[in-house]
Protein backbone atom coordinates (compact mmCIF):
# COMPACT_ATOMS: atom_id res chain seq x y z
CA UNK A 1 0.00 0.00 0.00
CA UNK A 2 0.92 3.42 -0.87
CA UNK A 3 1.98 6.40 1.91
CA UNK A 4 -1.23 8.50 1.85
CA UNK A 5 -1.10 12.09 0.82
CA UNK A 6 0.07 14.71 3.58
CA UNK A 7 -2.17 17.64 3.12
CA UNK A 8 -3.35 20.96 4.72
CA UNK A 9 -6.62 21.76 2.95
CA UNK A 10 -7.41 25.28 2.75
CA UNK A 11 -11.06 26.22 2.23
CA UNK A 12 -14.84 28.09 2.54
CA UNK A 13 -17.38 25.38 3.49
CA UNK A 14 -19.31 25.36 1.47
CA UNK A 15 -21.29 22.44 0.21
CA UNK A 16 -18.24 20.78 -1.58
CA UNK A 17 -15.71 21.79 -0.14
CA UNK A 18 -17.65 19.82 3.15
CA UNK A 19 -17.43 17.15 0.54
CA UNK A 20 -13.75 17.98 -0.38
CA UNK A 21 -13.21 17.59 3.79
CA UNK A 22 -14.89 14.17 4.02
CA UNK A 23 -12.27 12.71 1.02
CA UNK A 24 -9.44 14.32 2.04
CA UNK A 25 -9.55 13.13 5.71
CA UNK A 26 -10.21 9.74 4.42
CA UNK A 27 -8.03 9.55 1.27
CA UNK A 28 -5.02 11.43 2.19
CA UNK A 29 -3.20 12.51 5.50
CA UNK A 30 -5.24 15.48 6.59
CA UNK A 31 -3.39 17.48 8.49
CA UNK A 32 -5.60 20.39 9.00
CA UNK A 33 -7.98 22.70 7.85
CA UNK A 34 -7.38 26.29 7.32
CA UNK A 35 -10.44 28.75 6.28
CA UNK A 36 -11.04 31.87 4.78
CA UNK A 37 -13.62 34.27 3.79
CA UNK A 38 -15.44 33.18 0.54
CA UNK A 39 -18.31 31.30 0.39
CA UNK A 40 -19.82 33.33 3.33
CA UNK A 41 -18.09 35.41 6.23
CA UNK A 42 -14.98 33.97 7.84
CA UNK A 43 -16.95 33.36 10.85
CA UNK A 44 -19.46 31.08 9.21
CA UNK A 45 -16.49 29.33 7.14
CA UNK A 46 -14.57 28.62 9.84
CA UNK A 47 -17.87 27.64 11.97
CA UNK A 48 -19.00 25.23 8.91
CA UNK A 49 -15.37 23.82 9.25
CA UNK A 50 -15.61 23.13 13.03
CA UNK A 51 -18.80 21.39 12.25
CA UNK A 52 -17.72 19.19 9.61
CA UNK A 53 -14.38 18.38 11.98
CA UNK A 54 -16.96 16.79 14.39
CA UNK A 55 -19.14 15.03 11.97
CA UNK A 56 -16.26 13.31 10.85
CA UNK A 57 -15.73 12.44 14.62
CA UNK A 58 -12.15 13.08 14.26
CA UNK A 59 -11.54 15.94 17.25
CA UNK A 60 -7.49 15.83 16.17
CA UNK A 61 -8.02 17.42 13.44
CA UNK A 62 -7.44 21.36 14.25
CA UNK A 63 -8.89 23.82 12.31
CA UNK A 64 -7.16 27.55 11.68
CA UNK A 65 -9.04 30.85 10.95
CA UNK A 66 -7.67 32.72 8.13
CA UNK A 67 -7.77 35.82 6.01
CA UNK A 68 -11.26 37.55 6.38
CA UNK A 69 -11.18 39.28 3.53
CA UNK A 70 -9.51 39.42 -0.04
CA UNK A 71 -5.79 40.78 -0.81
CA UNK A 72 -7.00 43.66 -2.66
CA UNK A 73 -10.43 43.13 -4.11
CA UNK A 74 -13.54 44.42 -1.47
CA UNK A 75 -15.02 40.51 0.42
CA UNK A 76 -17.73 39.20 -1.75
CA UNK A 77 -19.80 35.68 -1.22
CA UNK A 78 -21.70 33.13 -2.60
CA UNK A 79 -25.32 33.38 -1.27
CA UNK A 80 -26.92 32.74 -4.05
CA UNK A 81 -25.30 29.30 -4.35
CA UNK A 82 -24.72 28.34 -0.72
CA UNK A 83 -26.80 30.19 0.87
CA UNK A 84 -26.38 32.91 4.10
CA UNK A 85 -24.60 30.20 6.41
CA UNK A 86 -22.84 28.73 3.43
CA UNK A 87 -23.67 25.47 3.96
CA UNK A 88 -27.73 25.97 3.75
CA UNK A 89 -29.99 22.99 3.41
CA UNK A 90 -29.45 20.51 6.45
CA UNK A 91 -29.80 20.54 10.00
CA UNK A 92 -26.51 21.09 11.70
CA UNK A 93 -25.25 20.64 15.21
CA UNK A 94 -23.14 23.33 16.97
CA UNK A 95 -19.64 22.25 16.80
CA UNK A 96 -17.93 20.78 20.35
CA UNK A 97 -15.61 23.34 20.00
CA UNK A 98 -14.09 26.59 17.64
CA UNK A 99 -11.31 27.30 15.64
CA UNK A 100 -7.53 25.72 17.21
CA UNK A 101 -5.84 29.02 16.21
CA UNK A 102 -7.40 31.97 14.02
CA UNK A 103 -3.27 32.33 12.40
CA UNK A 104 -4.15 29.95 9.55
CA UNK A 105 -0.78 31.30 7.40
CA UNK A 106 1.15 30.70 10.62
CA UNK A 107 0.05 27.26 10.42
CA UNK A 108 0.51 26.79 7.44
CA UNK A 109 4.11 28.30 7.48
CA UNK A 110 4.64 26.08 10.70
CA UNK A 111 3.12 23.04 9.20
CA UNK A 112 5.21 22.69 6.15
CA UNK A 113 8.44 24.22 8.01
CA UNK A 114 7.84 20.97 10.20
CA UNK A 115 7.78 18.18 7.12
CA UNK A 116 8.53 19.39 3.87
CA UNK A 117 6.37 17.25 1.08
CA UNK A 118 3.01 18.66 2.02
CA UNK A 119 0.70 19.44 -0.52
CA UNK A 120 -1.53 22.55 -0.47
CA UNK A 121 -4.71 22.04 -1.14
CA UNK A 122 -6.62 25.35 -1.82
CA UNK A 123 -10.50 25.39 -2.60
CA UNK A 124 -11.46 28.43 -1.40
CA UNK A 125 -9.87 31.81 -2.45
CA UNK A 126 -6.36 31.40 -2.61
CA UNK A 127 -6.02 34.42 -0.02
CA UNK A 128 -4.45 32.46 2.64
CA UNK A 129 -2.01 30.70 0.56
CA UNK A 130 -0.72 33.74 -1.43
CA UNK A 131 -0.29 35.51 2.13
CA UNK A 132 1.68 32.39 3.43
CA UNK A 133 4.01 32.36 -0.07
CA UNK A 134 4.73 35.52 0.60
CA UNK A 135 5.63 35.51 3.99
CA UNK A 136 7.80 32.52 3.88
CA UNK A 137 9.72 32.46 0.69
CA UNK A 138 11.21 29.22 1.45
CA UNK A 139 7.80 27.47 1.48
CA UNK A 140 7.44 27.29 -2.39
CA UNK A 141 10.47 24.58 -1.98
CA UNK A 142 9.40 22.93 1.12
CA UNK A 143 6.33 21.53 -0.38
CA UNK A 144 5.14 19.22 -2.65
CA UNK A 145 3.06 21.57 -4.65
CA UNK A 146 -0.28 23.06 -4.62
CA UNK A 147 -3.56 21.50 -5.84
CA UNK A 148 -6.02 24.19 -6.58
CA UNK A 149 -9.94 24.40 -7.50
CA UNK A 150 -10.48 27.12 -9.75
CA UNK A 151 -10.95 28.98 -12.60
CA UNK A 152 -11.41 27.45 -16.11
CA UNK A 153 -12.15 28.50 -20.03
CA UNK A 154 -15.80 30.08 -18.83
CA UNK A 155 -16.65 31.53 -15.60
CA UNK A 156 -19.32 30.99 -13.64
CA UNK A 157 -19.09 34.49 -11.97
CA UNK A 158 -18.89 36.36 -15.15
CA UNK A 159 -18.49 35.26 -18.53
CA UNK A 160 -15.13 34.23 -17.63
CA UNK A 161 -14.33 34.06 -14.10
CA UNK A 162 -14.54 31.41 -11.63
CA UNK A 163 -15.98 32.44 -8.73
CA UNK A 164 -12.32 31.31 -6.51
CA UNK A 165 -10.12 33.50 -8.55
CA UNK A 166 -12.63 36.24 -9.06
CA UNK A 167 -13.37 36.51 -5.13
CA UNK A 168 -9.42 37.42 -4.86
CA UNK A 169 -7.96 37.66 -8.14
CA UNK A 170 -4.63 39.26 -6.49
CA UNK A 171 -4.19 35.70 -4.45
CA UNK A 172 -4.72 33.79 -7.46
CA UNK A 173 -2.23 35.53 -9.24
CA UNK A 174 0.53 34.94 -6.62
CA UNK A 175 -0.33 31.36 -6.51
CA UNK A 176 -0.27 30.99 -10.30
CA UNK A 177 3.10 32.25 -10.33
CA UNK A 178 4.52 30.62 -7.42
CA UNK A 179 6.85 28.74 -9.73
CA UNK A 180 6.40 25.05 -8.17
CA UNK A 181 4.10 22.12 -8.70
CA UNK A 182 0.80 23.66 -9.30
CA UNK A 183 -2.28 21.48 -11.09
CA UNK A 184 -5.57 23.57 -11.83
CA UNK A 185 -9.43 21.77 -11.50
CA UNK A 186 -10.75 24.25 -13.10
CA UNK A 187 -14.65 24.61 -13.71
CA UNK A 188 -13.99 22.90 -17.38
CA UNK A 189 -13.32 19.67 -15.01
CA UNK A 190 -15.44 20.27 -12.25
CA UNK A 191 -18.49 20.07 -14.21
CA UNK A 192 -17.88 16.93 -15.33
CA UNK A 193 -18.93 15.47 -11.79
CA UNK A 194 -22.59 16.85 -10.83
CA UNK A 195 -24.24 15.46 -7.78
CA UNK A 196 -27.45 13.79 -9.92
CA UNK A 197 -30.20 12.38 -7.77
CA UNK A 198 -29.06 9.07 -7.93
CA UNK A 199 -25.48 10.38 -7.00
CA UNK A 200 -27.17 12.26 -4.09
CA UNK A 201 -29.06 8.77 -3.19
CA UNK A 202 -25.80 6.41 -3.30
CA UNK A 203 -24.19 9.46 -0.28
CA UNK A 204 -27.76 9.02 1.24
CA UNK A 205 -27.95 5.06 1.30
CA UNK A 206 -24.26 5.08 3.08
CA UNK A 207 -24.79 3.86 6.94
CA UNK A 208 -24.73 6.56 10.02
CA UNK A 209 -25.43 10.65 9.85
CA UNK A 210 -22.91 11.92 7.81
CA UNK A 211 -24.43 10.37 4.83
CA UNK A 212 -28.21 12.33 5.50
CA UNK A 213 -26.22 15.47 6.23
CA UNK A 214 -24.39 15.54 3.37
CA UNK A 215 -27.24 14.28 1.10
CA UNK A 216 -28.87 16.73 2.50
CA UNK A 217 -26.80 19.26 1.48
CA UNK A 218 -26.13 18.33 -2.00
CA UNK A 219 -30.10 18.32 -2.26
CA UNK A 220 -30.43 21.75 -1.31
CA UNK A 221 -26.50 22.85 -3.44
CA UNK A 222 -27.77 20.87 -6.22
CA UNK A 223 -31.26 22.75 -6.32
CA UNK A 224 -29.30 25.93 -6.57
CA UNK A 225 -27.64 25.23 -9.65
CA UNK A 226 -30.51 23.67 -11.33
CA UNK A 227 -32.72 26.52 -10.82
CA UNK A 228 -29.98 28.66 -11.70
CA UNK A 229 -28.71 26.60 -15.45
CA UNK A 230 -30.46 26.09 -18.31
CA UNK A 231 -29.59 22.40 -18.21
CA UNK A 232 -27.95 20.93 -15.05
CA UNK A 233 -28.37 16.87 -13.74
CA UNK A 234 -27.42 18.20 -10.23
CA UNK A 235 -24.50 20.63 -8.48
CA UNK A 236 -21.33 20.40 -9.82
CA UNK A 237 -19.05 18.99 -7.05
CA UNK A 238 -16.44 20.99 -7.31
CA UNK A 239 -13.99 20.49 -4.39
CA UNK A 240 -12.86 17.15 -4.23
CA UNK A 241 -11.48 16.71 -7.51
CA UNK A 242 -8.47 18.65 -5.90
CA UNK A 243 -8.10 16.65 -3.17
CA UNK A 244 -8.45 13.56 -5.12
CA UNK A 245 -6.29 14.69 -8.70
CA UNK A 246 -3.69 14.24 -6.05
CA UNK A 247 -4.94 10.82 -4.15
CA UNK A 248 -6.19 9.00 -7.45
CA UNK A 249 -4.47 10.63 -9.89
CA UNK A 250 -5.11 7.73 -12.39
CA UNK A 251 -9.01 8.65 -12.70
CA UNK A 252 -7.71 12.55 -13.70
CA UNK A 253 -6.44 13.60 -17.24
CA UNK A 254 -4.11 16.50 -17.19
CA UNK A 255 -2.25 18.83 -19.77
CA UNK A 256 0.54 20.91 -19.41
CA UNK A 257 -0.06 24.59 -19.85
CA UNK A 258 1.26 28.01 -19.07
CA UNK A 259 -1.19 29.59 -17.01
CA UNK A 260 -1.96 33.43 -15.41
CA UNK A 261 -4.92 35.43 -13.66
CA UNK A 262 -6.04 38.53 -15.06
CA UNK A 263 -6.28 41.36 -12.08
CA UNK A 264 -7.09 44.16 -13.61
CA UNK A 265 -9.59 43.54 -16.95
CA UNK A 266 -13.03 45.65 -16.75
CA UNK A 267 -14.85 42.61 -18.28
CA UNK A 268 -11.85 39.85 -17.10
CA UNK A 269 -10.94 40.30 -13.70
CA UNK A 270 -11.00 36.88 -12.19
CA UNK A 271 -9.96 35.25 -15.22
CA UNK A 272 -7.59 32.54 -15.47
CA UNK A 273 -5.53 33.13 -18.97
CA UNK A 274 -5.10 29.39 -20.36
CA UNK A 275 -2.64 29.97 -22.75
CA UNK A 276 -3.81 26.56 -25.09
CA UNK A 277 -1.30 27.83 -28.23
CA UNK A 278 0.48 25.08 -30.54
CA UNK A 279 3.17 28.21 -31.34
CA UNK A 280 6.59 27.10 -30.09
CA UNK A 281 7.32 30.14 -28.48
CA UNK A 282 4.24 30.23 -26.06
CA UNK A 283 5.81 31.03 -22.29
CA UNK A 284 6.73 27.03 -20.77
CA UNK A 285 4.14 25.50 -18.80
CA UNK A 286 3.61 26.18 -15.20
CA UNK A 287 0.36 24.00 -14.30
CA UNK A 288 -1.32 20.42 -14.71
CA UNK A 289 -4.48 21.90 -16.20
CA UNK A 290 -6.72 19.20 -15.47
CA UNK A 291 -9.32 18.20 -18.26
CA UNK A 292 -11.12 15.05 -17.41
CA UNK A 293 -12.28 12.65 -14.78
CA UNK A 294 -14.19 9.21 -14.36
CA UNK A 295 -17.54 10.43 -12.59
CA UNK A 296 -18.57 7.30 -11.33
CA UNK A 297 -15.37 6.26 -10.27
CA UNK A 298 -14.39 9.61 -8.23
CA UNK A 299 -17.94 9.38 -6.64
CA UNK A 300 -17.28 6.31 -5.46
CA UNK A 301 -14.43 7.32 -3.77
CA UNK A 302 -16.37 9.99 -2.01
CA UNK A 303 -19.01 7.65 -0.70
CA UNK A 304 -16.44 5.48 0.22
CA UNK A 305 -14.84 8.47 2.49
CA UNK A 306 -18.42 9.26 3.58
CA UNK A 307 -19.44 5.78 4.74
CA UNK A 308 -15.93 5.56 6.41
CA UNK A 309 -15.91 8.90 8.33
CA UNK A 310 -19.33 8.08 9.57
C1 LIG B 1 -16.00 27.23 -6.22
O1 LIG B 1 -16.69 28.33 -5.62
C2 LIG B 1 -17.41 27.90 -4.50
O2 LIG B 1 -18.75 28.30 -4.64
C3 LIG B 1 -17.26 26.40 -4.41
O3 LIG B 1 -17.11 26.00 -3.06
C4 LIG B 1 -16.04 26.10 -5.23
O4 LIG B 1 -14.86 26.11 -4.44
C5 LIG B 1 -16.64 26.91 -7.56
O5 LIG B 1 -16.62 28.03 -8.38
CA1 LIG C 1 -14.94 26.18 -2.00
Amino acid sequence: MTAAIPMLLDCDPGHDDAIAIVAAAHHAELLGITTVAGNAPLDRTTYNACVLRDLIGDPKLTVHAGAARPLVAEPRHADEIHGVSGLDGAELPAPDRGADSDDAVGFIIDTCRAREGIWLVAVGPCTNVALALRAAPDLGRRIAGISLMGGGTFGNRTAVAEFNIWADPHAGAVVFAHGGPLIQAPLDLTFQLQATPARIDAVRQTPGRLGTVLADLLTFFSGTYCSRYDAMQGAPVHDPCAVLALTHPGLFQSVRRHVTVETVGHDTAGMTVIDQRQLVERPAANTDVLIKLDADAVWKLITEAIAANA
